[in-house]
């Protein structure tokens, strides 16, 4: 479902994903009740104790931000059934346990600051005794989980202002039809008329959304990747395989160049703390991007292919040739087929010396290895006219 209302969302190719709920505490990630077989009994009252007491969500907002990230989509439930937010449909939920809507100082906080705000919203439902009526045959018992779905969307499109996003999750167990999915989503937009709704409904809608890896849809179909910077959602505190600020980068970059979205997660602490991990790499992001930050947003997919360099993402009539392989201070680009007009370095607008003959554009004059920064260093081109390829050799 391409059109206007999604036009901000493909310029601004980097959000921010928080898991965070009850789960946090038990710091093994957010399938833990299920991984370890907790019974309901033993973790709702983990659930209902539960209080984070340094969750500052201005705080959250201002490193997103800081990190380059021009949106939010948080767990508003996940497979849990907890529900971070007030809802008349169960007393399951963060105002009846803690007097807090979590959801409602979250989402004021986005809209204070100007971030673009979505929930995500877990089908799969642990704790809902009609979870899997369906799956059972129970037909009256599965029209009243629906109703406790579409009750607890209408809920999260009512309540909270302006809502951005809706990141569906956990569908596998019914199709869109069991889901009664478009129903639910027309319903949404009914709402929420300019939301982006993600395909984890079992319908399309507006964007795919392959999670741990890059994968690029068809031709005009939006897509974003979702990406832990370890390997877990929700925090685990053992989990200690951080992915470097330069691989993060670098996954950036590819996906900017092949026309996706990065949305990067964060799994905070019980209490509300973001990891200290997780704060580096927003910090070190975020510098790239105060740099380089107009090689990433508002790009779309190119005619151009990778080089021994690294990525190239395009914007109009510029070429960003984002190096993060380093090869030297002369650099040959090949294929480019529109006349280059000027090449300089993005960071400091120097001037680069360039040459094109046929399908192969040298650079020269690159700064040294010593100079060139530690995640990707970018050379600008901008072109006479619109962005041509040479046809690829196979
Ligand atoms: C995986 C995880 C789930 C998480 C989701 C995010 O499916 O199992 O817990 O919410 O990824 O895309």
């Amino acid at each position: 479902m391409t059109g206007p209302h999604l036009q901000w969302w493909l310029d601004a190719k980097f959000g921010m994903f928080i898991h965070w709920g009850a789960y946090s505490q038990l710091a093994r990630g957010e399938w833990v009740m299920n991984r370890e077989r907790w019974p309901i009994e033993e973790y709702e009252p983990l659930a209902r104790a539960w209080r984070p007491d340094r969750h500052d969500p201005r705080e959250w907002v201002a490193m997103a931000q800081d990190a380059g990230m021009k949106y939010l989509v948080c767990t508003s439930k996940h497979h849990d059934g907890f529900c971070l937010f007030g809802s008349e449909l169960t007393d399951y939920n963060s105002v009846a346990t803690m007097g807090r809507d979590l959801m409602a100082e979250l989402a004021d906080a986005c809209h204070e600051a100007g971030l673009r705000f979505g929930f995500y919203y877990s089908l799969k439902d642990w704790h809902h005794p009609d979870y899997e009526c369906g799956h059972r045959g129970d037909a009256a018992g599965h029209e009243r989980f629906l109703e406790y779905t579409r009750g607890q969307v209408r809920e999260l499109c009512s309540n909270y202002g302006k809502l951005d996003i809706l990141w569906y999750d956990g569908g596998g167990l019914y199709d869109g039809e069991g889901w009664q999915a478009h129903e639910m989503n027309a319903m949404a937009r009914e709402l929420q008329p300019e939301i982006v709704i993600n395909n984890r409904s079992r319908v399309p809608e507006d964007h795919d959304t392959p999670e741990q890896h890059v994968a690029v849809s068809a031709p005009g179909r939006p897509w974003e990747t979702c990406m832990t910077m370890n390997g877990s959602w929700g925090w685990h505190a053992g989990d200690d395989r951080w992915k470097s600020t330069k691989d993060l980068i670098a996954t950036l970059v590819g996906i900017a160049s092949l026309g996706g979205n990065l949305l990067l997660n964060v799994g905070p602490r019980g209490d509300g703390g973001f990891p200290e991990e997780s704060i580096i790499r927003l910090r070190e992001i975020g510098g790239w991007l105060r740099l380089h930050g107009e090689a990433i947003y508002g790009t779309h997919r190119g005619p151009f292919e990778w080089g021994c360099f690294g990525m190239p993402t395009v914007k109009g009539g510029s070429v960003y040739l984002c190096i993060d392989k380093w090869v030297g201070q002369e650099m040959v680009v090949g294929m480019v087929k529109t006349p280059v007009r000027s090449a300089s370095l993005l960071s400091t607008g120097e001037a680069l010396e360039f040459e094109q003959r046929d399908d192969r554009l040298w650079i020269r004059g690159l700064p040294d290895r010593s100079y060139a920064d530690p995640y990707a260093t970018v050379v600008k081109l901008e072109l006479d006219g619109e962005p041509e390829a040479y046809s690829r050799w196979l």
